[in-house]
């Protein structure tokens, strides 16, 4: 986004006000103070840059695309013959909006729907394919569309075009295999369709034949998704047992770095995870395990299930709810290491976000489509920030899911496309991708509301990570106050500040959107600050994430 005038910034950080069911937001400008403000602070940042935690994976930023609803079919892809603008059959404005946020690794097929999916109907000529009922025609939420390719799948997006929609966006892909419904030896053969050298076999001879003699080397790959649930109901043991012979002797590698995914708990079930990781080391599995993973989604209940028309507790319920992220990785972090004293294998959450119960959709067809405000936007934040916080235990994270779904990036249907809230913050976040995570102490005074019985419960007011490239310095904030402003005073140990320039995300009202017509009323504002603004303290606006670019002395 490009940088705005100083005044303007300020202009546009003051018209902050909640409407609906929420109070109206303190009227704060976000800034520098200068010295005599600094006794007047209420809250503290620390970055300690001699404590750093561990680099930050690029992989941390990852995203998820499902063939479920809107992802594929109306949003990743249009088709060659489309007339809405397209790269080979792939939306063209996604290409270019997420070349902005430099993703790292997309997850495909799914999600449920990987463990129904056979890779062999998405090869060779388009026309040929077979059309097969989608994993998801039989949920509720897809009563009212009577076909099309959210029911039956046409199979038109496969392996190639997601190879390709990967290498346009410049991420590695990370593929789930089917575990529930194929064995082992059709897995081999997808192995063989991406990575074996060209003309080498039928496989990779196919695969040339959509275009592609140089293999994709693909190395992340999902031994299943969900495998105590809709990945086969498995016992841990059970899934043990698949594990090993999907991943186990005889994988043909063509000398790829293969990195497979375990299919771990549901948030922290630590049972799960106990039972599970114990199991594939009493089969001499645990060394083929380069990651276990972990979903987390999180919601509100009652009044804050509504994606947009949420009230006061449904605010803090969901930021509570997804905070626990931070717990949850800390408990099957800690059941981990029963079974892998050193920490080899690493954390995947390869599913999180927040599902909302009810939601406003652009179209019918896009199953579980949920509207995104800046309450989500300071979801993305507050995860993101966890997963740095983390950055010794988190390898890789997927927020679920890219497009037109549960926590999108983006919303599109035919020639329209608009960018959420959460995707901004994406945006504001990217510098945080690869650098050195270290330690950030926040304290602030904590927030309070009232619990549907009326006790009084409180949260955290501000919270954030920060992390360092050379000598630059980036700290993420997010204040999670729906009212007040908060004057931090700043300390970076170990260096001296030599220039600021501040990102913030707020909004007007807290339940403003992003629309196909009104796409930018939820976005981020820049502004750089003088010498003489360093020196004090910096104020965060009520319900708003912020990055302060600082560039050491
Ligand atoms: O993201 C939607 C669904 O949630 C995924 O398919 C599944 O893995 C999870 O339960």
């Amino acid at each position: 986004m490009a940088d705005i005038p100083r005044r303007e910034f300020m202009r546009s950080a003051l018209a902050g006000g909640a409407a609906l069911f929420l109070p109206r937001i303190a009227r704060a400008a976000s800034g520098f103070g200068g010295r005599a403000r600094a006794a007047l602070a209420d809250s503290h940042i620390e970055i300690l840059l001699d404590e750093p935690i561990g680099t930050i994976a690029p992989e941390v930023y990852g995203h998820f695309t499902e063939h479920l609803g809107g992802v594929i079919y109306d949003g990743v892809w249009v088709g060659t013959d489309s007339k809405v603008p397209n790269i080979g059959g792939i939306r063209k404005a996604l290409v270019d909006a997420m070349r902005v946020i430099r993703p790292s690794v997309v997850r495909w097929p799914g999600g449920c729907f990987a463990d129904s999916y056979d890779w062999r109907d998405g090869v060779g000529p388009s026309d040929q394919r077979p059309t097969r009922t989608n994993f998801w025609a039989g949920d509720p939420g897809l009563k009212d569309v009577a076909g099309g390719p959210a029911k039956y799948d046409t199979n038109a997006f496969g392996t190639s075009e997601f190879a390709h929609f990967c290498r346009l966006i410049g991420a590695q892909p990370y593929m789930a295999a089917n575990v529930r419904t194929l064995p082992a030896r059709v897995f081999d053969g997808w192995l063989e369709y991406c990575n074996a050298p060209a003309g080498a076999t039928t496989w990779s001879k196919a695969r040339a034949a959509a275009g592609d003699s140089a293999p994709y080397d693909i190395k992340y790959w999902g031994v299943g998704n969900e495998a105590w649930g809709c990945g086969g109901d498995f016992t841990p043991e059970e899934y043990a047992e698949e594990y090993r012979r999907f991943a186990g002797w005889g994988v043909p590698e063509f000398g790829v770095d293969l990195r497979f995914i375990a299919s771990g708990p549901s948030g922290a079930d630590v049972e799960w995870t106990r039972r599970l990781m114990g199991a594939l080391r009493d089969r001499n599995s645990l060394d083929r395990v380069w990651g276990l993973s972990m979903h987390h989604y999180c919601s509100a209940p009652d009044a804050g299930a509504d994606a947009v028309a949420f009230d006061e507790r449904g605010w803090y319920d969901l930021l509570v709810s997804a905070d626990r992220m931070e717990t949850v990785i800390a408990a099957v972090w800690e059941t981990m290491r029963e079974a892998d004293r050193t920490h080899r294998v690493k954390l995947v959450v390869d599913e999180w976000g927040a599902w909302h119960k009810s939601a406003p959709i652009v179209d019918p067809s896009h199953l579980f489509e949920s509207q995104s405000t800046i309450r989500d936007a300071l979801v993305t934040g507050l995860t993101l920030d966890i997963f740095h916080r983390n950055a010794d235990k988190v390898a890789m994270a997927n927020v679920a899911q890219l497009i037109n779904c549960i926590h999108s990036l983006f919303f599109s249907h035919g020639d329209q496309f608009v960018a959420t809230p959460s995707y901004h913050v994406f945006a504001m976040y990217a510098a945080h991708q690869g650098a050195q995570a270290v330690r950030t102490e926040v304290s602030a005074p904590r927030v309070g509301w009232a619990a549907k019985d009326g006790t009084r419960q409180s949260f955290w007011g501000l919270n954030g990570s920060a992390s360092l490239v050379g000598r630059d310095l980036t700290l993420t904030v997010t204040n999670a106050s729906l009212t007040e402003p908060r004057d931090a005073e700043l300390v970076v140990r170990g260096g001296t500040v030599q220039a600021m320039r501040a990102t913030t995300l707020a909004a007007r009202s807290v339940h403003d959107v992003n629309s196909f017509a009104h796409p930018d009323v939820v976005v981020p504002v820049t502004a750089d600050l003088t010498a003489r603004e360093l020196n004090g303290v910096y104020r965060f606006p009520p319900a708003s994430v912020t990055k302060l670019a600082i560039r050491l002395g």
